[in-house]
């Protein structure tokens, strides 16, 4: 019998390169995180200050839809895993932000991973590659003002307030990074 031709992809062809850190490799999201990425939004405790949980069956068909078309950079989508110990353990990406015009980057693991530095680790990571390879003027981020763990990954990989942005009707902080302000 014939092997559909989307069988053995592994990732989609526009899919960004992978990044790696001291700890954790970045890589393209595959079809075999899709489930590790619906329970991730299906978590009220993950998207308590992002929208709340979302609805699996829904949600599951959207994000196979995208892990199949790709997200080539400078939009693109990273898969967090320990280097040393595959398994999805969250995710952090680059997205167009209409709020700003600028582009935005987001952080989000499963609680499992929380609180041991992976999001700043990921995130500094993401950041590096959109102010230098990518070559983009600045980069934001919106954070509920309740979001304390997400305020800390911003002001650790050196964003800076700047002010406030409403998005979905919530006015969220803006953070703010440019080329100078990242070591
Ligand atoms: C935000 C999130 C990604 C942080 O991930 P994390 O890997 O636990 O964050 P880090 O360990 O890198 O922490 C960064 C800093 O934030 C602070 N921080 C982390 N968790 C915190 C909490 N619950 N309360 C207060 N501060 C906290 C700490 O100051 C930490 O710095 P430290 O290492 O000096 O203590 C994670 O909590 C998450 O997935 N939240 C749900 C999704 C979400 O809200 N995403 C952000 C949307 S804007």
């Amino acid at each position: 019998m014939a092997t559909p031709p989307d069988a053995h992809r592994i990732s989609a062809p526009a899919d960004a390169p992978d990044l790696r850190t001291t700890r954790l490799l970045l890589r393209a999201r595959t079809l075999a995180d899709l489930e590790a990425i619906v329970a991730l939004d299906a978590d009220p405790a993950v998207r308590r200050f992002i929208g709340g949980p979302l609805e699996p069956a829904a949600h599951r068909e959207e994000v196979r839809r995208r892990i199949a078309e790709g997200r080539p950079e400078p939009h693109a989508s990273w898969a967090i895993e320990w280097r040393d110990r595959p398994g999805l353990l969250g995710l952090c990406g680059l997205s167009p932000s209409e709020e700003t015009g600028l582009t935005q980057i987001g952080w989000r693991l499963l609680t499992s991973a929380w609180g041991r530095g992976v999001a700043t680790e990921a995130a500094r990571a993401v950041l590096a590659r959109a102010l230098g390879p990518l070559g983009l003027p600045a980069v934001v981020a919106l954070i509920h003002p309740g979001n304390r763990a997400s305020i800390g990954v911003a002001e650790k990989i050196g964003m800076e307030q700047a002010g406030m942005v409403p998005y979905r009707g919530v006015p969220q902080l803006l953070y703010r990074a440019g080329r100078a302000d990242v070591a």
